[in-house]
């Protein structure tokens, strides 16, 4: 057993931890924040597109266009995320992790002010802009880019952007070689959120703590979804005037954040394995622990270190040729794709104009109440996932959001005949986000971590993340133009059934990882992780963490 395995269980949660947790997962707030702000105020934001194209060109905006925009607006937040995941590892190792966050921040500036902004400028161009920053915030860089570029000129090109100021400068910037380079750079120095605070959490938390210290990313993204999904009420800051506010208080959480990450150390694992700085990882480690004999944690942090100096790194094409790999890798992307395919996005990105087409009287508030399940479930999933274990929490999720397509599919069938299936669809969409929360939320973030050792794991991650974010956006920008089909209902049942019963015959399979990939994870108790793993039988009688498990240098 390594050393310090399992001295670091019963650690407490001193105060400089509590801070550094809290303040790593504003990011991850400001995250959730912008996938719910957009979904109150759609109707009103759509209603100044519209002004805008009419003070513009004299005519009304043709209703194709105003959903191409409108989905573009919502969408673009989530597109850059399938190129960024690839970045995460090399921008946290080049500015350490504290850093990056603080340069991080730089994004929600410019995004916010660029959202706050684009009414009085009465330009959609600079919301589509900001969403398409705040995205690069949140960890979507490249891709974020070439789409507005992309996206830029698809627009002048049919000669409807050209004319006002900003867009035609706009325009020229995206044309000029040593913009979009610079532009490209300095995406790409900083953003990420979604992955960095993830990262920070789960280093300096102790191990026994860090599953439920991880799982506040998650808690911290669907807090943010519900704030954002309050403060759009039209009595609050969901009005005419009041939307770009709304917009613009992106900002907020990211001072808050700027002004405590000073007081919050570096992480102590990065300091000591990348960096080889012992000295300050040891005085890191004090203050987060506030322990002075700290020796048992620097020897395990050894112990990794010297582990991922034996491991080779492993490339993304050599994860799907080797036989190895090949089926963990098709089971994480499964689960990024049972996640998002779902559809659970177009229910946070729209459910406001989804609640109104199920004739739900009041649909922000409606919205509202899903942005409550949402929360109020994941914080059953954060006690329940040691217990019942990954793969029947997330077949149990699928299930349960299966059954509710079908009852909402029915419900909305109903609906001209029955008046009040609008409040049973209502019900169903709350079933549809609770079960989504209780696996399919939370799990397929941290399990592809825990399907690969060292070697793998940060190519893993990468493919997982960039179909993740792919399936995202696909959701984001094609959910509007299958809404207006008739037969997108039934279709989504028959979607829900699909991803219920195909990505489990696949996932969570005995062969899937390798007794050593759980040591080097040092999963805080492996005695959860025995239904995933039959073959093991070593982790099916595990009392301590870790026993007898080594690393598997078959990788
Ligand atoms: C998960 C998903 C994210 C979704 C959120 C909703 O974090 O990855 O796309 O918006 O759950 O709670």
């Amino acid at each position: 057993m390594p050393a310090g395995f399992q001295q670091l269980g019963g650690e407490a949660v001193t105060g400089t931890l509590a801070l550094s947790v809290f303040t790593a997962v504003l990011g991850s707030l400001t995250f959730g924040y912008n996938i719910g702000v957009i979904n109150a105020p759609q109707k009103i934001i759509e209603e100044d597109y519209n002004a805008t194209w009419i003070h513009r060109y004299g005519e009304p905006i043709p209703s194709g266009t105003l959903t191409s925009l409108w989905s573009l607006s919502v969408a673009i937040f989530s597109i850059g995320g399938m190129l960024s995941s690839f970045c995460v590892g090399f921008i946290s190792e080049w500015l350490g992790r504290r850093k990056a966050m603080l340069a991080n921040n730089l994004f929600a500036f410019a995004a916010g002010s660029l959202m706050g902004m684009s009414k009085v400028c009465r330009s959609f161009e600079m919301m589509i802009l900001g969403r398409f920053i705040i995205g690069a915030y949140c960890g979507k860089i490249m891709f974020c880019f070439y789409l507005s570029f992309l996206s830029f000129h698809s627009l002048k090109c049919k000669n409807r952007l050209s004319s006002p100021a900003c867009s035609g400068l706009i325009c020229r910037l995206f044309e000029m070689p040593t913009f979009c380079l610079s532009f490209h750079l300095f995406l790409l120095c900083a953003g990420l959120a979604s992955g960095l605070t993830p990262m920070y959490v789960g280093e300096i938390a102790p191990t026994s703590l860090r599953g439920a210290l991880g799982t506040l990313h998650q808690l911290a993204i669907v807090t943010g979804i519900l704030i954002a999904q309050i403060l759009g009420l039209e009595m609050l800051l969901g009005s005419e005037d009041l939307w770009p506010v709304l917009l613009g208080l992106t900002v907020v959480p990211t001072v808050l954040q700027m002004g405590l990450l000073p007081f919050c150390p570096e992480s102590p694992r990065f300091l000591y394995i990348v960096r080889s700085q012992e000295h300050h990882a040891k005085s890191g480690l004090r203050r987060l622990t506030g322990r002075q004999e700290v020796g048992d944690m620097l020897a395990e942090m050894k112990e990794e270190k010297r582990r991922m100096d034996m491991e080779r790194k492993v490339s993304i094409l050599e994860l799907f040729r080797s036989p190895l790999y090949r089926q963990p890798i098709v089971v994480s992307i499964l689960l990024q794709l049972s996640q998002q395919l779902s559809g659970v996005n177009a229910i946070f990105y729209y459910s406001t104009s989804i609640f109104m087409k199920a004739g739900v009287q009041s649909p922000v508030y409606a919205t509202i109440g899903a942005g409550v399940v949402n929360c109020a479930f994941t914080v059953v999933s954060l006690f329940l996932v040691e217990r019942m274990g990954r793969r029947t929490l997330h077949m149990l999720g699928l299930a349960g959001m299966c059954i509710s397509a079908i009852i909402m599919t029915i419900a909305l069938a109903l609906l001209d005949s029955i008046p009040w299936m609008s409040y049973i669809s209502m019900l169903a969409i709350f079933g549809f986000v609770a079960f989504f929360e209780v696996g399919p939320g939370p799990i397929p973030w941290f399990f592809v971590a825990e399907l690969f050792s060292q070697g793998p794991r940060p190519a893993a991650m990468a493919v997982a993340g960039f179909s993740n974010w792919t399936a995202n956006f696909i959701i984001g920008m094609g959910f509007q133009y299958v809404a207006v089909s008739t037969i997108s209902i039934p279709k989504y049942g028959v979607l829900q059934m699909f991803w219920t019963f195909f990505p489990n015959k696949f996932t969570l399979s005995p062969k899937s990882t390798s007794p050593g990939s759980l040591w080097a994870l040092r999963v805080p108790d492996l005695r959860s992780a025995a239904p995933f793993f039959p073959h093991l039988h070593i982790l099916s009688g595990a009392r301590d963490p870790g026993k007898d498990i080594r690393p598997d240098r078959s990788q």
